[in-house]
């Protein structure tokens, strides 16, 4: 069977949104070069468009975490296998992610990057699966709070699929 793709967010809910957040981020940061640590893969839509309304100073760098545990859930251990190729000691550092689920993945990504002593350090993500936390992270900046379901498009994948999708997508498998 097909799986069914229900939109919840629509590009243009994002768009505004993102100007919203953008805005934000400006004023916080105002004129202070920022750090934007992007989390692969399923951020890179979402970092491209949102860079683009910010008026600091902007470098941008990549990591790539892998964490073990079942197919949709993550187990808490976590690794990096692809690092930050920036020195963020003494840096204004914002981490960006696609979407939070457990929290996991972000509490182990916060403590390694704590260790190299950023001036700040805060997290920035497009959604926000809440009620799935199983771990306290602090969210500075939260596009949308969304519910349990799976979700796909901008960015967002099921087994690397969907990610080309504008609107972002309940999958009901
Ligand atoms: P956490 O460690 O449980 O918070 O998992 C976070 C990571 O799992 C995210 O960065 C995503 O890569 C992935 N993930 C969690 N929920 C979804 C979803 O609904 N769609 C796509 N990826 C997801
Ligand atoms: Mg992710």
């Amino acid at each position: 069977m097909q799986p069914v793709l229900k939109p919840i967010i629509s590009r243009d809910q994002i768009q505004a949104r993102l100007r919203e957040l953008a805005a934000q981020i400006n004023r916080d940061y105002a004129g202070q070069p920022l750090i934007i640590v992007g989390v692969l893969k399923g951020v890179f839509i979402f970092l491209a468009d949102l860079i683009r309304l910010l008026e600091m100073p902007v470098r941008v760098d990549f990591v790539r975490l892998h964490s073990y545990g079942a197919s949709d859930t993550s187990s808490g251990q976590v690794k990096i296998t692809k690092d930050l190729e920036l020195d963020i000691t003494d840096r204004h550092v914002l981490i960006v992610e696609d979407i939070i689920d457990s929290g996991l993945t972000l509490k182990y990504l916060l403590e390694r990057l704590q260790e190299r002593r950023p001036k700040s350090l805060k997290v920035c993500c497009l959604t926000d699966k809440q009620e799935r936390r199983t771990c306290s992270v602090p969210l500075d900046y939260v596009g949308f709070v969304v519910p349990r379901g799976f979700l796909v498009g901008y960015g967002l994948d099921y087994a690397e699929d969907y990610r080309q999708f504008p609107d972002i997508c309940e999958l009901e498998l």
